[in-house]
């Protein structure tokens, strides 16, 4: 069941009318189902059946303290690709055995912040960064526990700025090098060979692409066990895909029957990195209308959101429904725009919709993933507040800064 949804013409999230939130929180702001996000969460968890498992969201997708508390609280683990994201992340009550660290450019200061943490794991992305890892670990009178990313040259079939296993890729090592690089670690006092990682994208839409890279992991994992080698896990990264317009993502039964045939060939732990999948659908950005302008050719509503507030449309033409938050049979067709000094800024297309007043409000739906944290204060506009619904209870969970506020570092 849907957590957005008509009640009484109204749109709601869960059981809150959007409109009372904007009362409080003033528009624009983020809105997200808390129950939504506990499904999710429990969807894929449940899915996984009896192969031994760790979800470590991914925290670049949604980073807000309580929603990232929601997921803590219910168990997951937590995928973090920056010093600030470690930070949140323990901050957010992950357990740091819980939390594994990717990225191809950790800084120094990170590795010590990761290896103070005692983290799971630090999936190494390159040759140059294990010597650096193994530098710093000894330093610290430490052993680290490393996996490393490797890059399987699998094609994902995505948005080409969003595909990163491909060997044409910043991403991993490449699979011909990957046995020395273990091989290497496994000889250093100062590394801890734990486990084997990849992500070969985002917004898949098919589980083949996982399945070839996934065999790829095991077929490394099952070489390294002949050289005495053993690993604890196989982090499969994220990557599946949601229903944004007509798309029909597979099913988190599909996507562990994909697996399972090559887990069974090596049946340690699995871990996964979801992000999209774990909070996409859980967000609406609410937006003012504030004026409805005809030119000529075309009708623009122009809102009081913006591309700094949501840059998926404008960053990869992305699609996100468009919903009147008061129902109606009328429609017309428009674009909805901010009012960025860009014509790059809009949020739809020619998109057919239900007929909106000055003044009314519009929700911009699947805004819970890549939206509020990939957000910016281009414009000197103020990050927008965050709210989380929890049936008929809202609670702000980021508010708004003043504009004071926005100059402090500078000032
Ligand atoms: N693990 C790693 C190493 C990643 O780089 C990513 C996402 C994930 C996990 C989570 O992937 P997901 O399950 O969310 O697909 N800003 C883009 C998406 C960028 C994805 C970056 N990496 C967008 O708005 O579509």
């Amino acid at each position: 069941m849907s957590h957005f949804a008509y009640r009484d013409g109204i749109w709601h999230c869960e059981d809150v009318p959007v409109p009372r939130i904007a009362e409080e929180a003033g528009t624009p702001f983020y809105v997200y189902s808390k129950n939504a996000l506990l499904e999710n969460y429990k969807a894929m968890d449940a899915a996984f059946g009896d192969m031994p498992h760790t979800i470590c969201y991914a925290l670049k997708a949604n980073s807000n303290l309580s929603v990232n508390r929601v997921l803590s609280g219910a168990g997951c683990g937590a995928e973090v690709v920056s010093g600030g994201e470690l930070f949140r992340a323990l901050k957010a009550g992950y357990s740091p055995d819980k939390i594994v660290f990717d990225g191809n450019a950790k800084t120094v200061a990170e590795m010590r912040q990761a290896l103070e943490a005692g983290i799971c794991a630090i999936n190494v992305d390159s040759e140059n960064e294990l010597r650096v890892l193994e530098q710093t670990a000894k330093q610290m009178g430490l052993r680290a526990r490393i996996g490393l990313r490797v890059n399987p040259d699998v094609n994902p079939e995505t948005h080409p700025k969003i595909a990163t296993g491909l060997k044409t890729t910043k991403f991993g090592v490449d699979l011909t090098k990957a046995i020395a690089c273990y091989e290497h670690a496994s000889k250093s006092s100062h590394l801890q060979v734990v486990g084997i990682q990849t992500h070969i994208g985002s917004q898949i839409l098919k589980v083949d692409p996982f399945a070839e890279a996934f065999g790829k992991l095991v077929d490394i994992a099952l070489s390294l066990r002949e050289k005495g080698i053993g690993i604890e896990f196989i982090d499969i990264g994220g990557g599946l895909g949601i229903q944004y317009n007509e798309e029909a993502p597979p099913t988190y039964e599909a996507y562990m029957a994909a697996l399972r045939p090559h887990w069974e060939r090596c049946p340690v732990r699995i871990i996964t990195e979801p992000g999209r999948r774990m909070v996409g659908n859980v967000g609406n950005l609410v937006t003012r209308v504030l004026y409805v302008k005809e030119s000529p050719v075309k009708r623009f509503v122009v809102v009081d959101g913006a591309m700094n507030d949501l840059w998926r449309p404008s960053m990869y033409d992305a699609y996100h429904g468009v919903v009147a938050v008061r129902e109606t049979r009328e429609r017309f067709t428009a674009d909805v725009v901010g009012g960025i000094c860009e014509s790059g800024d809009y949020f739809a297309r020619d998109r057919d919709m239900g007929v909106v007043q000055p003044g009314e409000f519009i929700a911009i739906q699947s805004g819970g993933a890549y939206s509020s944290s990939m957000s910016s204060e281009y414009n000197s506009r103020p990050l927008v507040p965050e709210v989380l619904v929890d049936g008929d209870q809202f609670s702000v969970v980021r508010r708004r800064p003043s504009y004071e506020e926005m100059l402090r570092l500078e000032m």
